[in-house]
């Protein structure tokens, strides 16, 4: 069965990303399609960017980016919890894509984007060309979560059938890609 890795996008005590970890997780155990694994940057807490080589170069000298090499390589496809900090990307998030290289390449990547006004979207827009420099292959639609829609009274997250089924639906989309992506790879390896 392929390999889902769901990646949280923030780190800050209190935060909404582990909620939303939770509910992404569940679905994606009940759509049953994939072995699902969350990387939770906060529990990975790595440095800033702390190797003297080029990630490309896989030569890494401590055990933190050693250690999250090996999550991302054993994974197959790739669900990003993206997070929008003043418009943006999160920090956290672009450190840890910036720390690797081939680990990322010739895989679909996902987004369920969360945040105020634009719900996360203007975060992914950013996250995607950064993706794309390291050979991920971006899904088009994008599941959103508008914090002023899915957050209850009492501030818990209660996102509904409708976004279920389009994390459902992303799944489903994911699991195309990753089929097509790895037969992909499988050809150009052998042609080499
Ligand atoms: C540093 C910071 C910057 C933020 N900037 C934006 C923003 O530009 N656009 C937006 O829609 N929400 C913004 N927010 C609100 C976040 O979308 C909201 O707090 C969300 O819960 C953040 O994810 P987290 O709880 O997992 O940290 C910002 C929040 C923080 C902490």
């Amino acid at each position: 069965m392929p390999r889902l890795l769901i990646i949280t996008s923030t780190t800050r005590p209190g935060r909404i990303g582990t909620a939303v970890a939770d509910w992404v997780l569940d679905l994606a155990r009940e759509h049953g399609g994939f072995d699902v694994e969350v990387a939770d940057l906060a529990e990975i807490a790595l440095p800033f960017l702390d190797e003297p080589d080029h990630p490309s170069e896989g030569a890494y000298i401590h055990d933190h980016t050693r250690r999250w090499s090996a999550m991302v390589d054993a994974a197959d496809a790739f669900l990003i919890l993206a997070a929008e900090y003043n418009r943006g990307i999160t920090a956290p998030l672009k450190n840890a894509l910036d720390a690797l290289y081939a680990e990322w390449a010739g895989k679909p990547v996902g987004y369920v984007s969360y945040g105020m006004s634009s719900a996360g979207l203007r975060a992914v827009e950013m996250i995607t060309p950064v993706a794309v420099a390291l050979g991920m292959t971006p899904l088009p639609d994008v599941v959103t979560l508008p914090l002023r829609e899915v957050l209850d009274p009492d501030g818990r997250l209660n996102p509904g059938e409708r976004r279920a089924r389009g994390v459902h639906l992303l799944l489903e989309e994911l699991l195309r890609y990753t089929e097509v992506l790895s037969q992909l790879s499988k050809r150009t390896n052998s042609s080499r």
